[in-house]
């Protein structure tokens, strides 16, 4: 490997359900590919999920915005995720001019979980990352390749398990020392007024949190964050719009509490303006 760090970018399941801003995704990746820079892509897709699973009979439970994953689940979560949507995207990314390649947590034992829950097990088959093996990401992107990860894991004994994508792209980006980008279907983190905080710092995500300000599909953002941080790298939450004006104006950078991230460390876009 060489110096050039990587970004780990993850994409929320709207933003890639068929139709523009799928291709818009693309476009933006590939233009940073072609800039130097070397991207992971973590995707999620749970809207499919549902909508999978309902015309097959199963319905949606979720638990802190965790999805119960009986044994049936499963099989759904996988035909979706590590099929489907994983599919679609690569076609995207390889329409766009980007080579890349479709895999999960389970190929190479690239994200290894243990059972999520309490007690572990009662959500089923969701597991919460534990290790990552970044060895299969490492020989992609020397071979020129960006992996699009699927957020599935994989358990000691080879069982496939659900993860959510957020934690599964802060797992990632923590062991590759990459920054963090969670591009969503919101502008950025918004405070209890509704605003989108430009800056947030670690302990204020702890207090949105805390005041359930944060909820839902923010949770395990802010908790991937803070992991992700963890690593010493950058963080970035927002949308399409703000991702595409970056760093003009838009989105939100999650901070570390007592230091404005590592000093002289800024997001890919900013620091290609700058040089
Ligand atoms: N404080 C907050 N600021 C912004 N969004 C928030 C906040 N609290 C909760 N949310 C919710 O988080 C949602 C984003 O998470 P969500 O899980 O729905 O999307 P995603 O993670 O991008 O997609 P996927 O789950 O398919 O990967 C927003 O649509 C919003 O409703
Ligand atoms: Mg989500």
């Amino acid at each position: 490997m060489n110096e050039r760090r990587i970004a780990v970018v993850k994409v929320g399941g709207k933003e890639i359900a068929p139709g523009p801003s799928i291709e818009r995704f693309a476009r933006w990746a590939a233009a940073q590919v072609r800039r130097g820079h070397r991207l992971v892509v973590v995707h999620g897709g749970g809207d499919e999920v549902s909508e999978r699973a309902a015309a097959l009979g199963l319905p949606t439970e979720k638990r802190f915005g965790q999805r119960v994953t009986s044994a049936p689940m499963l099989e759904v979560v996988l035909e979706v995720l590590a099929g489907r949507v994983n599919a679609r995207l690569v076609g995207c990314l390889t329409a766009a001019g980007l080579p890349s390649v479709g895999l999960s947590g389970v190929s190479g034992r690239l994200l290894t979980a243990v059972l999520a829950g309490d007690p572990p097990g009662s959500l089923g088959f969701v597991g919460k990352p534990a290790q990552v093996r970044p060895l299969l990401l490492e020989t992609l992107l020397e071979g020129g390749y960006t992996p699009v990860v699927a957020p599935v894991g994989v358990d000691s004994a080879g069982q496939p398990l659900n993860v959510n994508a957020d934690l599964a792209a802060g797992a990632l980006a923590r062991a590759l020392r990459a920054d963090l980008w969670l591009v969503t279907d919101v502008p950025g983190v918004r405070d209890a007024g509704g605003s989108v905080l430009a800056r947030l710092s670690v302990s204020e995500a702890h207090r949105l949190l805390r005041r359930g300000t944060a909820r839902d599909g923010m949770v395990p953002k802010l908790q991937a964050s803070e992991a992700a941080l963890g690593g010493g790298r950058s963080v970035w939450i927002g949308d399409l719009d703000a991702l595409e004006r970056f760093p003009r104006s838009g989105g939100t950078t999650i901070v570390g509490s007592r230091r404005v991230l590592v000093r002289g460390a800024v997001p890919l876009a900013q620091r290609e303006r700058r040089a």
